[in-house]
């Protein structure tokens, strides 16, 4: 039997969640315009339902990022050498990375990070298998409050991987923050990979967000589930919807859950009043001109290198270091 590390767990990790959620629900709910952190859309069912997401035919970021990767795979990893550091940030499945896995030669330390001690784990089972001399580091963080890397690891040269757009889940002053950290992370040397979805047209870009088959609403209706199971609420499914709006003065699709009626909720034990209409914004989901995100690595301290985009310029891939 093959040697599975252990998982490794970062001081800053997630033991304590469950009050977090529970102050950042009454905290988002108290506001004017009401709303909640898309982070927590990930429970058990939520991360299914994202999965299903990335099999639409309306969600174009995740088929589109893999086709720029197979492209551009084997010139993204040239320079790889023994003993480099392949570190993903919110690894998830890691499923992308195999797709420049597949390219790499050298003898690297490939390094997931993630949050979900359950997804490191299967994802460590299955690169065994398909790799099976990759040495595999895996460590349960939050990477946006992370640090550094394990001190046995730092002071190697490290290539940081953030596909899948996520980084547009943040505003731009947090992504700037974000993109920093993972400089500082990174250390001396240090290169990153990163995934962005670009601006297109209106209709393609809210069809992503309010797919037929009703994927995405179901997404983000699990919210109020996990409220009502976690924290005691007692959000009436039947009585939200979901909508997605392009705001292109933000650059950015929107996600609420709209209120058919007015009513109550009850979560925690406080008392939330919904008027008929009013939306709970659960998610922002931030679109780039090339231009625009190379910009915004400068101004987190990054030389924006190398770009890949598909032949629709509907996403795209970019080289920092
Ligand atoms: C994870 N993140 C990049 C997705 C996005 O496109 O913003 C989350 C998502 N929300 C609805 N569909 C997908």
């Amino acid at each position: 039997m093959r040697y599975i590390p252990t998982l490794e767990r970062s001081p800053t990790d997630v033991s304590k969640a469950d009050g977090e959620f529970a102050s950042a629900v009454i905290e988002g709910l108290s506001l004017l315009q009401k709303e909640l952190p898309c982070r927590y859309f990930y429970d058990a069912r939520g991360s299914l339902l994202f999965e299903e997401i990335t099999r639409l035919p309306e969600y174009y970021p995740t088929r589109t990022e893999a086709q720029i990767l197979r492209v551009a795979a084997c010139d993204l990893v040239a320079d790889f050498s023994d003993g480099n550091l392949f570190v993903e940030f919110g690894s998830g499945s890691s499923l992308k990375t195999e797709i420049l896995l597949d390219c790499v030669d050298a003898d690297i330390v490939y390094v997931p990070i993630d949050v979900s001690e359950t997804a490191l784990a299967d994802a460590v089972v299955r690169l065994a298998l398909r790799y099976p001399s990759l040495e595999v580091r895996p460590l349960v963080a939050n990477f946006s409050e992370m640090k550094g890397l394990p001190r046995d690891l730092s002071g190697r040269r490290a290539v940081g991987f953030f596909p899948g757009s996520t980084i547009g889940n943040l505003a731009p002053e947090e992504a700037e923050g974000l993109l920093a950290g993972f400089k500082r992370v990174l250390g001396k040397g240090g290169r990153l990979i990163i995934g962005v979805d670009l601006k297109k047209d209106e209709q393609t870009l809210t069809r992503a967000y309010d797919d037929d088959a009703g994927v995405t609403a179901a997404f983000n209706l699990n919210l109020l589930s996990r409220i009502n199971r976690e924290l005691g609420g007692t959000f009436d499914l039947s009585a939200f919807r979901h909508r997605a709006i392009y705001n292109s003065a933000a650059g950015r699709i929107e996600m609420h859950v709209v209120s058919d009626r007015a009513q109550d909720v009850r979560v925690c034990g406080r008392v939330f009043r919904f008027r008929e209409g009013e939306s709970i914004h659960t998610e922002n989901s931030y679109k780039y001109t090339v231009p625009e995100f190379r910009d915004l690595a400068v101004r987190a301290g990054w030389q924006a290198d190398r770009v890949w985009t598909d032949e629709g310029n509907r996403f795209s891939v970019h080289e920092l270091v």
